[in-house]
């Protein structure tokens, strides 16, 4: 991807999808699947529950029925944000949820600074605005609270962006790098190879960085060298 003079290298067509029919289509129907396999979501949850500071609210950003968190009753509530009503009323650890279309609108339904700490768990491939939503999600988190974001190597590929599906796993972490620093709400980012059984089970791989007030600059760690995958179509899809 070629940079423009400003240093981005992203073009709106990086954020085509195979399938541009509207969201609120493809995820009528409920899905009470899980996208990673057990040892991957161990890996998620541990990790959620060592960057998540107890005592806070959590926001759980493009969720379902579950939120990978091993003990929700650390935070003082866990608010989710999804497409499909049926699943998130079916998520036992969420205090508060919502459906709402974040390609549609990425201004998020909180009050600044609400929360203690953010996740999306395997799902940040389906933003076509993500430079907006991680502004938004840097405006409602407290400044110095973390966002993490965790990906594998499965989507939906009709509705995952260009620009993910050109990439292998270490250039989604430059790219969920990318992301923050777009939106200018976020200090250093770091991305973390949190793969539980290289090879046997699905990998993990998280990036996160803490909310700023103001425009910070980064710095990329990228741990282990995730080998070149391609987006594998969901299992469950
Ligand atoms: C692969 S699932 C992952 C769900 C959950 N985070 C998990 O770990 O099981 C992708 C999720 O992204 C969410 N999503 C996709 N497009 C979205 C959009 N335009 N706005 C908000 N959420 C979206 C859907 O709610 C869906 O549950």
């Amino acid at each position: 991807m070629a940079a423009d003079a400003e240093g981005n290298p992203l073009r709106p067509e990086h954020f085509k999808r195979y399938d541009e029919s509207p969201d609120p289509e493809f995820y009528a129907q409920p899905r009470l699947v899980t996208h990673i396999d057990d040892a991957a979501i161990a890996a998620a949850g541990a990790f959620y529950a060592r960057v998540l500071p107890a005592g806070g609210k959590v926001l759980d950003l493009m969720t379902s029925w579950v939120s990978h968190l091993p003990d929700a009753s650390r935070y003082t509530g866990v608010a989710g944000l999804g497409m499909n009503a049926e699943e998130l009323a079916a998520n036992p650890q969420l205090t508060e949820w919502v459906v709402h279309d974040l390609n549609a609108n990425p201004v998020l339904p909180w009050a600044d600074g609400e929360f203690a700490g953010a996740i999306v768990t395997v799902s940040v491939q389906y933003l076509t605005r993500p430079g907006e939503v991680f502004r938004e999600v840097g405006r409602v988190l407290r400044e110095g609270a973390p966002f993490v974001v965790t990906y594998s190597n499965r989507c939906f590929p009709t509705k995952a962006v260009a620009a993910w599906q050109m990439l292998d796993d270490q250039g989604h972490a430059e790219l969920i790098g990318l992301y923050f620093r777009m939106s200018g709400a976020f200090g250093p980012v770091t991305a973390y190879n949190l793969s539980p059984n290289p090879g046997r089970s699905d990998p993990l791989y998280a990036v996160v960085a803490h909310a700023a007030k103001a425009p910070a600059g980064n710095e990329e760690a990228a741990e282990g060298s995730p080998s070149a995958a391609s987006c594998l179509a969901e299992r469950a899809a």
